[in-house]
């Protein structure tokens, strides 16, 4: 696909809007197929909130009807690397304790954000923690973590859009790509 305009920027398109639903759509089935019970879905704020809402309501079309809570995790870095420490900046209020959970992020980097928030929902007596990123990102990870599901392998790039950002930008793209 060539390059597209937007917000100021040449960007070069890497998963355009139908290929994220179609995937969307078949990763909605993996999930009820996986047989969840009592489920509660959680997107980190901010960058899966598009995902996230987009896979509700695919699993709305495979038939799970799971309640939905949302977790603000803030992970510091600079501009496009991670740096460490990552810090809750707005917590769940669903109950956790002996129910089902599935994490939702937009992009798995070095592992720290996902395996933060899996261990804290662990550790207030989830029975079942899992994992969905719509992209993996195949770098190498500060924490060994894997998710249970996975929309598509990335390029190693910094990627902006459907959710993500690059300095508050670019949230609002349809499709994911990057600046070229
Ligand atoms: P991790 O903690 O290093 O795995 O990073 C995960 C978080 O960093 C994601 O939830 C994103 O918010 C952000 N992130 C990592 N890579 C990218 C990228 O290429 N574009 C935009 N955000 C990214
Ligand atoms: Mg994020």
């Amino acid at each position: 696909m060539s390059p597209v305009a937007a917000s100021g920027e040449t960007i070069e398109v890497l998963f355009s809007a139908e290929k994220i639903a179609a995937r969307t759509r078949a990763l909605a089935r993996e999930i009820t197929d996986a047989g969840f019970n009592n489920l509660l879905i959680v997107p980190i704020l901010k960058g899966s909130f598009i995902f996230g809402a987009d896979l509700l309501r695919a699993l709305h079309e495979t038939g799970t009807a799971p309640e939905v809570d949302f977790i603000f995790l803030s992970s510091y870095r600079d501009k496009t690397r991670s740096s460490g420490q990552v810090e809750v900046l707005s917590d769940i209020k669903a109950e956790i304790s002996g129910r089902d959970v599935l994490l939702i992020d937009d992009i798995l980097e070095s592992g720290r954000t996902l395996a933060f928030a899996s261990d804290l929902i662990r550790s207030r007596g989830a029975s079942r923690v899992a994992t969905c990123v719509l992209l993996d990102k195949p770098v190498t990870r500060a924490v060994e973590i894997s998710p249970d599901f996975c929309g598509f392998k990335c390029p190693d790039a910094f990627v902006i859009g459907y959710g993500m950002d690059l300095a508050h930008r670019f949230r609002e793209l349809p499709y994911v790509g990057r600046i070229v």
